[in-house]
């Protein structure tokens, strides 16, 4: 039996008000396991952004409770939920997001030192911890790589990149918004592969998809149709 590692229970999400008002989600309800695999899947503004971001503390709910690792989000100020995502949650997004004008090493190294200056540790450790990211980034295939601008790197491997960033703080979980979306077919495999080995050494994913290839990877397709949770299938 798994750890229980995040409850969604009850979230929804309104945005505007009376005439314009708009339901991006409607009270979803679902578990998250620690070591699992879900992929949210749904048709174009159904609300699957608009949940990860809630399930991240980017955004708040108008109703329900986030529970990840015995912490409420929602009574969380924004100072705490700031922390909260920068120990626990790795983000992973469709552009990438990397900075330009840093190599795909000091990209990688940037959170780590910004969580540290957060929690006010005074001993930073800088051979240490590049040596740390340079682990990170051989781990996602891309040793090579480390004093390359992301203009020099294809999609796939920018990618990889901010995987690698992702994990540097080492989060419970990565929550990814189309993380192949922008990505040809053979890079998206190379992703998807390496998303398989983070699964199996016991990382937490969890990734909006439009790919079918992607979704059926995961152990679980949870569906989103107008916001509501309409259809979980597990593998
Ligand atoms: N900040 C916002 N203000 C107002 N409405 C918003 C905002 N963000 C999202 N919405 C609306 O909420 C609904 C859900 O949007 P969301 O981005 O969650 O969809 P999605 O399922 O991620 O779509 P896609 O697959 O195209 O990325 C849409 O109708 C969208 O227009
Ligand atoms: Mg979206």
């Amino acid at each position: 039996m798994r750890e229980l590692l995040m409850e969604i229970q009850g979230i929804s999400k309104t945005y505007g008000s009376d005439s314009n008002k708009v339901q991006a989600v409607d009270n979803v309800s679902f578990d998250i396991e620690r070591g699992s695999w879900t992929a949210i899947v749904g048709p174009s503004g159904h609300g699957k952004s608009t949940l990860l971001q809630i399930m991240g503390g980017l955004d708040r709910s108008s109703a329900g409770t986030i529970i990840l690792d015995d912490k409420n989000l929602s009574q969380l100020n924004n100072r705490q939920l700031a922390q909260l995502r920068a120990n626990k949650i790795g983000f992973v997004f469709q552009f990438f997001n990397l900075l330009p004008h840093l190599t795909a090493l000091e990209n990688v190294v940037l959170p780590l030192w910004l969580n540290k200056k957060w929690l006010n540790e005074k001993r930073l450790n800088g051979k240490k911890d590049l040596q740390k990211c340079l682990a990170l980034l051989e781990r996602v295939g891309l040793a090579d790589k480390a004093n390359n601008l992301p203009s020099t790197l294809s999609g796939g491997q920018q990618q990889r990149v901010a995987i690698a960033r992702a994990l540097v703080n080492e989060p419970d979980i990565l929550l990814m918004d189309e993380p192949t979306g922008n990505l040809d077919s053979v890079s998206e495999a190379d992703v998807l592969a390496l998303f398989k080995e983070l699964n199996d050494q016991g990382s937490t994913l969890v990734l909006i998809t439009h790919s079918s290839a992607v979704a059926s990877c995961a152990e679980r397709e949870i569906e989103l149709i107008d916001g509501r949770l309409c259809k979980e299938v597990s593998a």
